[in-house]
């Protein structure tokens, strides 16, 4: 099914075209547009980003697929990204990875059935000082612990929980 652009995100689309020289240079914030807007990069969403930027598809698809930043599938309501590169693995992030993986029941690159939270190992997050770190949406928590990471997950599964249920 084709997807557009909201009005609001194309307007906040025509003031990122105004920071670049072309059109095609503004792909990367184009694509963070359409994932924000639509949740995921769907075929029908990198079509749309394709049009809007006068490049092919299979361009905006290559350049989507090299980026973990962007999801090309439906991601949990809570993404779970937990660093596995050198610094954080020297400090535990493989026992975090596990111990998430027996919380939530889910493998490394799921999503749990409740739709809740998606789990993914993903490269040097750029806080290596405050290692492990574990980024979970937009928020990083940083020098985590199995058992730490234990009470994010039960405190987001209850902000979860609690959002779901009308009244609450
Ligand atoms: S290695 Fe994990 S933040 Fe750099």
């Amino acid at each position: 099914m084709a997807v557009r652009f909201s009005a609001e995100t194309h307007k906040r689309f025509e003031e990122v075209l105004t920071r670049y020289p072309t059109k095609q240079a503004a792909i990367l914030p184009t694509l963070w547009l359409a994932q924000t807007e639509f949740g995921y990069l769907s075929p029908d969403a990198m079509e749309h980003v394709a049009d809007l930027l006068d490049l092919s598809p299979a361009y905006v698809q290559g350049v989507a697929t090299f980026y973990t930043m962007f999801y090309k599938e439906p991601m949990g309501q809570c993404h779970v990204q937990v660093c596995t590169n050198l610094s954080c693995t020297l400090v535990g992030a493989e026992k975090i990875v596990r111990c998430l993986e027996d919380r939530l029941g889910v493998k490394v690159g799921q999503t749990t059935g409740d739709k809740v939270f998606s789990l993914s190992e993903v490269e040097c997050l750029g806080s290596c000082g405050t290692a492990p770190v574990i980024q979970v949406n937009d928020d990083y928590h940083e020098k985590q612990t199995p058992e730490s990471m234990l009470s994010l997950i039960d405190e987001l599964a209850k902000q979860a929980e609690s959002a779901s249920t009308p009244g609450a």
